[in-house]
């Protein structure tokens, strides 16, 4: 048998004992795939004393995380204790003094990922990260390894489990955002502090890493336009529903004429793109190659053991590598430089739904405007609103494909516009057209 690998863990966490029970639970097979044994040696939490869901009495524990990245016995570690600033330092460092690292932290590699793989490159380390997109989902092993023969066009992902549960919620119950934000809460799937999630940060720091591999281009967090679906209502939904869409919070990277459009937003896809039967927390990562055309990866994003299959499957490729003598991460720097769609350039359908005045003269209005910037309707629905003082209706338009700048002067008119009095919401309409 081979010398064995010891790692050091920082976090003993939801992820961190996944980790240790798959470790454990399967150390047949990991010494089967990768020839020696691996051994967790050190583990970094912040408070030895707390008491945990696991059999700690053969692992060491330690307050301090110098103890584990000074180990010279340490060959790899494993980062999964989460936040930026302190689990940068310590990537930053562990490489530096020469040990492989695999993380499941997005906030980190989406913020400070171009760097980390350089410094992984230039010490003759792996810095692998499957697990920082949708959990346990290979998806970025897929991109890489899977269709590394390829050019890949577009990325579209349902990568926040949280929000598709709380919209998987609201369209089949019927029932409103903060009702089920509510209850993701109490079921655990929400944090306590959902902002990142529902305002989709946590998706696009996602869809940057995405990009940044996918495209291979040196983008950025900040290049990621973001939207949530804390203004999401149930009447969109059944408006959705009625026109044969279903409503998802998708962050798309898209590749047209070699520059990238990066968005996260709540859109609307057709009932039969694969993407709109993704339910509740699950992820889903669409990605279409010139090549290979359409495939699409599906499972658990979050949890403890989800998580942790992707975080100790990275772990073997490092041993595997370790025990090829291999030295590290090779293509880490981007081949293509920046290059953004204008807003000219992003095309797309839109939904927008109107309060408009029930008079003679509102649709003359209306379609003088769409038409003044060569937008045609796709779907039109028009409904009255109880209202004995006020006349109104409700008007739902889906738009043929138009351009993002015309879209943005049409939806500027309509808040002026004497015969609108709301513009309710407003969504684009993806999934029909790939270039
Ligand atoms: P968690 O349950 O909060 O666990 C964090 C662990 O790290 C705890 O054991 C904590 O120690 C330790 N820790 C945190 N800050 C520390 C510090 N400054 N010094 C020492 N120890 C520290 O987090 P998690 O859910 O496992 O997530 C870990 C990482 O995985 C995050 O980057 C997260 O984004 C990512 N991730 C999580 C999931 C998921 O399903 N949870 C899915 C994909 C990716 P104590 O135990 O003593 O408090
Ligand atoms: N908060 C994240 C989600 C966890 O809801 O998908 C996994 O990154």
């Amino acid at each position: 048998m081979a010398q064995g690998v010891v790692v050091g863990i920082l976090g003993l966490g939801t992820v961190g004992s996944g980790v240790i029970r798959i470790l454990t639970g399967h150390q047949q097979e990991l010494q089967h795939q990768t020839g020696c044994p691996i051994s967790a040696k050190k583990i970094l939490v912040r408070d030895k004393t707390k008491p945990r869901d696991l059999n700690i009495e053969n692992l060491t524990l330690t307050e301090n995380a110098e103890d584990i990245l000074h180990d010279s016995e340490i060959d790899v570690i494993i980062e999964v204790m989460g936040g930026i600033e302190e689990s940068h330092h310590y990537i930053l460092q562990s490489l530096r003094s020469g040990k492989h690292v695999v993380t499941a932290n997005k906030d980190v590699m989406a913020l400070h990922g171009t760097e980390l793989l350089r410094e992984a490159e230039e010490n003759g380390c792996y810095l692998l990260y499957e697990a920082s997109v949708a959990g346990g989902i290979p998806v970025i092993r897929g991109i890489t390894e899977g269709l590394a023969s390829d050019r890949i066009s577009q990325m579209m992902g349902i990568v926040n489990g949280t929000t598709n549960y709380i919209l998987t919620k609201m369209a089949q119950e019927e029932r409103d955002y903060e009702e089920v934000l509510a209850e993701a809460q109490e079921l655990g799937f929400a944090e306590s502090d959902p902002t990142s999630d529902v305002e989709g940060l946590d998706a696009a720091r996602k869809i940057a890493i995405l990009a940044r591999l996918g495209f291979s281009m040196n983008v950025e967090l900040a290049d990621v336009e973001v939207k949530g679906i804390t203004n999401v209502t149930t009447e969109d939904m059944e408006y959705c529903e009625q026109l044969g869409y279903t409503l998802k919070l998708i962050g798309l990277a898209k590749r047209t004429d070699e520059r990238v459009e990066l968005t996260v937003q709540p859109m609307l896809l057709p009932n039969d793109h694969p993407l709109a039967s993704v339910q509740d927390e699950y992820n889903a990562v669409y990605v279409h190659g010139e090549a290979v055309g359409e495939t699409m990866f599906y499972g658990p994003g979050a949890g403890s053991l989800p998580t942790a299959t992707a975080i100790v499957s990275d772990l073997v490729a490092v041993v595997k590598n370790i025990r090829l003598g291999t030295g590290g991460n090779s293509n880490s720097r981007p081949l293509h430089s920046k290059a953004l769609q204008a807003n000219e350039e992003v095309e797309s359908k839109y939904f927008i739904r109107l309060h408009v005045k029930d008079q003679t003269g509102t649709f003359d209005d209306l379609s003088s405007l769409f038409k003044e910037e060569d937008v045609g309707f796709d779907k039109l629905l028009q409904w009255p609103l109880e209202d004995e003082n006020d006349p109104k209706s409700e008007v739902v338009i889906v738009t043929h494909l138009t351009n993002r700048a015309a879209y943005e002067r049409i939806y500027k008119e309509l808040e002026n516009m004497d015969v609108v009095l709301d513009v309710k919401s407003s969504y684009r309409v993806e999934g029909g057209q790939v270039s």
